[in-house]
């Protein structure tokens, strides 16, 4: 039985797709060997594109206020327990800059959906200071979902890359895991414009989230297939105590890793990160994720005092530790598996 699953990365490898019913039978059937074996693959596929060079993006968490409530994030709006912050442009550039010194030349912008505060017009600001501090750097956007006008505006200031992830292909568990008010369609929309407009683009889900199923997974798979987004977002759901899914389980770490591996064997150029989520499920998380194909990890760049209140889920990492610490702590994390952190901006290769 384990032979098909087998015969089925292979297949991946060289065709890049599966059917979904052959999504569904590799996701619910395999055992460790067979993730190992697509592991091997992979981290092999993504050593001959990127060689054993890691990407760093420095994240700066400017904002935690959102207008969004979805059930699964700490810092959805009905959570009362959050501390809301919000840094001035003087102190996001300020974060860059520090980071620049550190060696990142990836600034990826993130905060809840606070449009309210933040424009698009002020963000185009933003980056368009940074872009004059730091021209050899890749600005990152990371925002939520906004209208095509906002995106283009940010885009010609020039943002270069955007995170979105579509949290899930499937429309029915979208909605279990949404509010009415949000629209799987609209996020939909986002993405399409978002490359439409000459953005790096980033997709991505959780795995494990509540009433995720294999289907839904598969679902996820040929979605991406379909997009070919230039970055993979994906990582463990993890609870939240002051959620509705507080008691819900964390997503597997197995599964994780296994389908990162099948997303590097599937696009094989796509810049896949180690995620902050995949190193708070498992001490060696981020280090096993670039061993099955990731190639980007994504350090914060935040001040230490609003990082714990950008509280996604449950013991989020790095929280405590100074952004000079963490890459320092990054850096020994992959020269201990044989990889190097590189100072570059880490473009998507056509
Ligand atoms: N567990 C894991 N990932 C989460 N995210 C939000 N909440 C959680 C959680 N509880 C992810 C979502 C979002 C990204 C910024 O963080 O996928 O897009």
């Amino acid at each position: 039985m384990s032979d098909r699953i087998k015969r089925l990365i292979d297949r991946l490898e060289t065709k890049h797709t599966l059917t979904k019913p052959e999504w569904i039978e590799v996701l619910d059937g395999f055992d460790d060997s067979d993730r190992e074996y697509a592991a091997k693959k992979a981290r092999a596929v993504s050593l001959g594109v990127f060689g054993s060079n890691i990407y760093i993006r420095g994240i700066v968490e400017f904002s935690n206020v959102c207008r969004n409530d979805c059930y699964y994030c700490g810092i959805r709006r009905s959570n009362k327990a959050a501390q809301r912050y919000r840094l001035t442009d003087d102190e996001i550039l300020s974060c860059c800059d520090e980071g620049y010194g550190f060696g990142f030349r990836t600034f990826v912008l993130q905060s809840g959906e606070d449009y309210k505060e933040y424009p698009a017009e002020r963000i185009a600001g933003i980056v368009k200071r940074i872009k004059a501090a730091h021209p050899d750097c890749a600005v990152t956007l990371s925002l939520g979902e906004m209208e095509y006008d906002d995106l283009k505006l940010m885009r010609e200031a020039g943002a270069d890359r955007y995170l979105l992830r579509h949290e899930t292909a499937a429309k029915a568990l979208y909605q279990k895991l949404h509010p009415d008010k949000m629209s799987f369609e609209h996020r939909m929309k986002c993405l399409k414009w978002l490359k439409e407009l000459g953005y790096q683009t980033g997709a991505g889900m959780m795995i494990g989230a509540p009433y995720q199923t294999s289907e839904d997974l598969a679902e996820d798979m040929l979605f991406l297939r379909n997009l070919e987004p230039h970055m993979i977002g994906t990582g463990p759901f993890l609870p939240h105590k002051d959620t509705p899914f507080k008691d819900f389980p964390k997503g597997g770490y197995e599964l994780t890793l296994l389908v990162l591996s099948l997303c590097r064997l599937m696009l094989p150029r796509v810049l896949l990160p180690a995620t902050t989520a995949l190193g708070t499920i498992r001490e060696d998380g981020r280090e096993q994720g670039v061993l099955a194909g990731a190639n980007v990890i994504m350090p914060n760049l935040s001040p230490t005092a609003v990082r714990k209140k950008y509280m996604l889920y449950d013991g989020k990492i790095g929280t405590a530790s100074a952004a000079a610490d963490g890459l320092e702590d990054i850096k020994n994390r992959m020269r201990s598996i044989g990889y190097e952190v590189m100072i570059s901006r880490g473009d998507f290769k056509l």
